[in-house]
Formats: structure tokens, C-alpha cells, sequence
């Protein structure tokens, strides 16, 4: 965590007790892991979206933090919609109806958990968002370390080049180079999540 203080220690405490029970199910990690723990943190930006429009639609962005962040949450969900895409589509991380189904539960929960979140208390909101995001970093980290060399040295994927062509991607405004292999892929997405952990620890302060 970026963010210090007890309300941030709070948001770290629950998104570590909640990751750690998901490890039950997804100890490695895997493009199982990472696909599912990809759209539950995909969708907590979906729902800050849907918020904070709501809070705009409503009359209560009167010096444009909300928009701002709407937008911000915006750039992120499309981010995170590229890892989730490469890790299921690309690298078949959704194949387990199990997995499936609990990531698919776990995200409609996600989702109202951090839409209520967002319209009640955005600071806490942000922090669980970034507690998420640190935790994201920690697994791409381990998969770097723990996946097979031949895993990881396979071509670069579809969804990632195709990522790497899109107007505004975020891999481009970071100024990197265009990746080969899947390692490459993993280490920008790690690089991703270091931002995300950034720009959450910022939003925590925004409205
Ligand atoms: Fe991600
Ligand atoms: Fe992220």
C-alpha cells in the first residue's frame, strides 16, 4: 500500500483476508489465478464508474473530481478488461467451470460492494481499490518468479499486440518497448498494477 494511515491499513486487512480465502481455490499463480482475480478488480472499476456517474447525474460534482476520476476509473477498467482478456482468452485461464463460476459470483458481489462503497465513503472506496491493486502486483511478481521459462517465453499473445496497437494504451503512454514474449506481456501488466496502486492512492484523496 501506498497510502498510509488506519484507514488504509483497514482496506489492506480486508482485501488480504478476502484474496486469502480465493487462494484456497487459486493457490498458483497461474493464468487461472490471474484470469479470475482479473475480473473481480476489473469490475470494482466498472462500479466505481457506475457511481460516480450517478453522483454527477445527481448535481454533486461541482469542481469536476468526480469526472475526473470517472474518467481515470475509465482508462483502468479498459487496462484491466486487456490483462483479463490475455489471461482467459488468450491463455485459457477460464477453462474450469469452477473457476468460472466463482470469479463470475465473487464479481456481482464485488461490483455492489464497491458501488455502495463508492456513493457512501469514495476514500474507502479507492483504498480497498488500492489494496486490490497491491495485491495484483504481488501475484504478477510470483508468476514471474514461479511459471515455467517455456511458459513464460512462449510468443507475445494475440490480445496483448492487439493491446499494444490501441490508440492511448497505457503500455505506450508509459513509453515501453513493444513486447515479444509473454514475459514481456507479464512484466508491463505488473507495471500496470504499480500504477493502478498510484492512481487509486490519489483518487483516495479526490472527492
Ligand atoms: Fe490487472
Ligand atoms: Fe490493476
Amino acid at each position: 500500500m501506498q497510502t498510509r494511515g488506519h484507514k488504509a491499513d483497514f482496506a489492506h486487512f480486508l482485501i488480504e483476508s478476502g484474496e486469502q480465502l480465493l487462494s484456497l481455490l487459486w493457490p498458483a499463480a497461474d493464468a487461472r489465478r490471474a484470469a479470475s482475480l482479473e475480473i473481480i478488480a476489473r469490475t470494482a472499476y466498472t462500479a466505481e464508474e457506475s457511481a460516480c456517474h450517478y453522483l454527477e447525474t445527481i448535481g454533486l460534482d461541482q469542481s469536476g473530481a468526480i469526472r475526473k476520476t470517472l474518467e481515470l476509473a475509465r482508462r483502468q477498467d479498459s487496462n484491466e478488461q486487456t490483462h483479463e482478456d490475455i489471461f482467459s482468452r488468450d491463455l485459457g485461464g477460464l477453462s474450469l467451470w469452477i473457476d468460472r463460476f466463482v470469479a463470475r459470483h465473487v464479481a456481482v458481489l464485488v461490483y455492489w460492494i464497491f458501488a455502495l462503497t463508492t456513493l457512501l465513503d469514495h476514500e474507502l472506496a479507492s483504498l480497498l481499490g488500492e489494496a486490490v491493486e497491491a495485491e495484483a502486483v504481488k501475484t504478477y511478481r510470483r508468476m514471474l518468479l514461479e511459471q515455467p521459462e517455456g511458459w513464460l517465453q512462449q510468443p507475445v499473445t494475440p490480445i496483448a499486440t492487439a493491446y499494444w496497437r490501441k490508440e492511448g494504451n497505457m503500455w505506450a503512454a508509459r513509453d515501453e518497448r513493444e513486447p515479444e514474449t509473454l514475459r514481456d506481456v507479464i512484466e508491463l501488466i505488473a507495471r500496470d498494477e504499480l500504477d493502478h496502486v498510484a492512481a487509486n492512492s490519489q483518487k483516495a484523496i479526490a472527492f
